[in-house]
């Protein structure tokens, strides 16, 4: 196992009806921004819970709406010109990945004086970006997929960037998790969930063998647990244990928990986003398209793992290692297509030709040498692509 350090300081709340602790989680006397999506929280009457439970203390209450999927940079703009006008001194996120992630990105700017005027360097600069403060968050769930809730990254678009951050700073202090919020989502974006949740285990996991019992037992854990509830929970989207399951799952996949003192790839993410970023489709969706196609072309690297994989996840126990392997990736491309998510990037409308495009964003990126042991380049970034259409 590699040396590793483990730290994550968000509080969770789980449950039906915990929005009812906002009161006591939220400063009393503060000024509160409260941020959402395009509209949902408002239909489905989560905002107006949440807005009663933040009015039984004395606080200012501000909205903004509006933070779109994939958020964009303009928008989280003019929510941080809000903050800076309006003094805001707490952010609180209702909704998915998207709002979460945007919030965490106004949090970070709204504080960091050396960077008014050129806020987009917070993430163009990635990691190297050393801040000293950044407004407090709070998050309350609506979307489970992201594990946003609980980690310090999140992921904006800029133009035809889709880029990541990662900052200490922005770890929620609290994350309110009740299901039965997520009772109205599409099916879509329910299996978007599972495959999201899916794929951050996988690219902490599924790389080299390290005998790191815990990582691996509890990777498996929950690749197991998506089989099992995944499409059930599409098909009886208010049965509350099932759903519960996934929000769980979900938070769990990318906490840091797994992911520590074991090599990590995130290649499928990093060739992901880019098709997000040039055709608009939805991160998920991009996942269950690279992520086959990438086992492929990359089988020899993962061979092993795959085939523990195979037999600890799916019970395939005869055959060579290389046979396991292949049926594995065969057995995975089957699940995502059960959830009604297509492994076919030429499906979304994509052809050959437009994949130079895509190629010159991840060299615009600086994405040359990724995976776990970062030899995946450009060249093989297109044969992998070239595979999935
Ligand atoms: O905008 P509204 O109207 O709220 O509708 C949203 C949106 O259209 C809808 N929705 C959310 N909760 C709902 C609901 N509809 C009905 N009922 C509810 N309870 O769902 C749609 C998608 O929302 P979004 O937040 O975009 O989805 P998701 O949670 O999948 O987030 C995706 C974003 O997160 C980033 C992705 O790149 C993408 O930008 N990621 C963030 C990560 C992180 N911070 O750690 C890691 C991930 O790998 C991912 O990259
Ligand atoms: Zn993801």
């Amino acid at each position: 196992m590699n040396n590793f350090t483990f730290y994550n300081p968000t509080k969770i709340i789980f449950g039906k009806g915990e929005l009812k602790q906002l009161d006591d989680l939220v400063p009393k006397e503060s000024r509160v921004l409260v941020l959402y999506g395009g509209g949902s929280v408002k239909k489905f009457g989560t905002l107006d819970i949440v807005l009663n439970e933040l009015k039984k203390s004395k606080r200012e209450l501000f909205e903004f709406g509006g933070i779109e999927p994939n958020p964009k940079f303009e928008t989280l703009m003019k929510a941080i010109e809000i903050c800076r006008k309006e003094k805001i001194d707490f952010l609180l996120a209702v909704g998915g990945g998207s709002v979460m992630d945007g919030t965490k990105f106004i949090s970070l700017a709204v504080s960091a004086s050396d960077y008014f005027g050129r806020e987009k360097d917070l993430v163009y600069s990635g990691r190297g970006v050393s801040l000293k403060s950044a407004l407090p968050i709070g998050t309350v769930v609506t979307l489970p997929a992201t594990g946003s809730e609980m980690n310090s990254g999140g992921v904006i678009t800029l133009g035809k960037d889709k880029l990541s951050f990662n900052n200490i700073l922005t770890f929620p202090q609290f994350s309110i998790l009740d299901p039965t919020l997520t009772y109205t989502l599409p099916a879509t974006q329910v299996a978007n969930g599972v495959v999201d949740t899916f794929v951050h285990t996988i690219e902490q996991y599924l790389t080299y063998p390290i005998n790191a019992t815990f990582q691996d037992r509890t990777s498996e854990g929950i690749l197991k647990s998506m089989l099992e509830i995944g499409k059930k929970t599409i098909d009886d989207p208010t049965n509350y244990d099932l759903r519960a399951n996934l929000v769980w799952n979900s938070t769990m996949a990318l906490n840091g928990l797994i992911g520590a003192g074991v090599p990590q790839d995130w290649s499928i993410h990093i060739l992901g986003h880019e098709l997000t970023a040039i055709f608009g489709i939805d991160h998920a969706k991009t996942l269950a398209v690279i992520l086959p196609a990438l086992w492929k072309i990359r089988i020899d690297k993962k061979e092993e793992k795959l085939a523990q994989y195979a037999q600890r996840v799916w019970h395939i126990t005869t055959g060579t290692t290389r046979e396991k392997a292949l049926k594995a990736i065969q057995k995975t491309e089957e699940f995502f297509q059960s959830l009604g998510i297509t492994t076919k990037l030429s499906d979304y409308g994509v052809t050959e030709n437009q994949l130079d495009e895509v190629i010159e964003g991840l060299k615009r990126h600086k994405f040359t040498a990724i995976s776990e042991t970062s030899d995946l380049t450009p060249d093989i970034a297109k044969e992998i692509y070239l595979k999935s259409l």
